[in-house]
């Protein structure tokens, strides 16, 4: 039966990798690379530094994939697009699965965390649920809300409360409005402006844990304008950029 190795790599640093990662990543023979993209060369780099790094047999491959990409929920014809970007798929990860042999063992090499935000464990348990017979390890990491943590030397909690860990688009939304502390992920909109009228704070960082890590706190009122200044600078200066941020009301 074939192996697959969903190996959280964590969010920037490469020495954010765990021992039973690194153990993991010298079992593979085949490491498939998501492919395209400015961002997603930029961590290709740092997904083959890692190799370079830790991995001590050099016999292993490297595969490249594209995720074909999938319609917005609320655009018409979403039904048909969906099972036309499962059958994309489904033909994308069979080639993928034919450069190993019947007993081979593949990798992943996911971003931060596999369980947060990303789809490749959903797709192969789905393929499996599907009866692909395939055999799947998951190897946590550290995720992007536990490096802004770090950096910052703040919790994600306030004692005896939740974590919330939301998107840009929800917040945007308003879900946040009621809550007293969120970490936002994936806001391509600085949607924490909407917290300029009110005493909040912000803990923001942008490529956490690399050479380029920028990291801002204080009231949102008193740094969004220094936030949006250094994030269109580095943008335009990699071409992509990775944020996170936590959100606090005063106690
Ligand atoms: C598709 S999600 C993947 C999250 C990842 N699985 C994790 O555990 O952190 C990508 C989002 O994670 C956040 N992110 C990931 N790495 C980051 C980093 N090094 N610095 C800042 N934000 C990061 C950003 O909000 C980005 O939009």
């Amino acid at each position: 039966m074939r192996t697959l190795l969903v190996i959280g790599i964590g969010a920037g640093n490469p020495d954010y990798l765990t021992v039973q990662a690194i153990n993991a990543m010298n079992r593979a023979e085949v490491f498939f690379m998501p492919d395209k993209g400015l961002e997603k060369s930029g961590l290709n780099a740092i997904r083959l530094g890692m190799l370079d790094r830790f991995v001590t047999n050099k016999r292993y491959r490297l595969v490249d994939f594209a995720i074909p990409s999938r319609r917005q929920a609320d655009t018409p014809g979403y039904r048909d697009a969906v099972q036309e970007w499962r059958d994309k798929l489904e033909a994308a990860y069979r080639a993928m699965f034919a450069e190993l042999g019947e007993d081979g063992v593949g990798a992943f090499l996911v971003w931060g965390d596999p369980t947060l935000y990303d789809g490749t464990l959903r797709i192969l348990k789905d393929m499996q649920a599907a009866g692909w017979d395939l055999a799947i390890e998951v190897i946590p990491g550290i995720s992007a809300p536990q490096a802004l943590a770090a950096q910052h030397q703040v919790t994600l909690n306030r004692v005896g409360e939740a974590v919330t860990i939301t998107t840009g688009r929800r917040v945007g939304e308003g879900e946040a409005d009621a809550l007293s502390s969120a970490v936002v992920m994936l806001d391509n909109h600085q949607v924490f402006q909407r917290f300029a009228p009110t005493e909040a704070e912000i803990f923001w960082g942008a490529y956490l844990g690399t050479p380029d890590e920028i990291l801002v706190a204080g009231p949102v009122k008193d740094v969004m304008a220094e936030i949006d200044a250094k994030r269109s600078e580095a943008q335009a200066r990699h071409g992509w950029i990775m944020d996170t941020y936590m959100i606090r009301k005063p106690e």
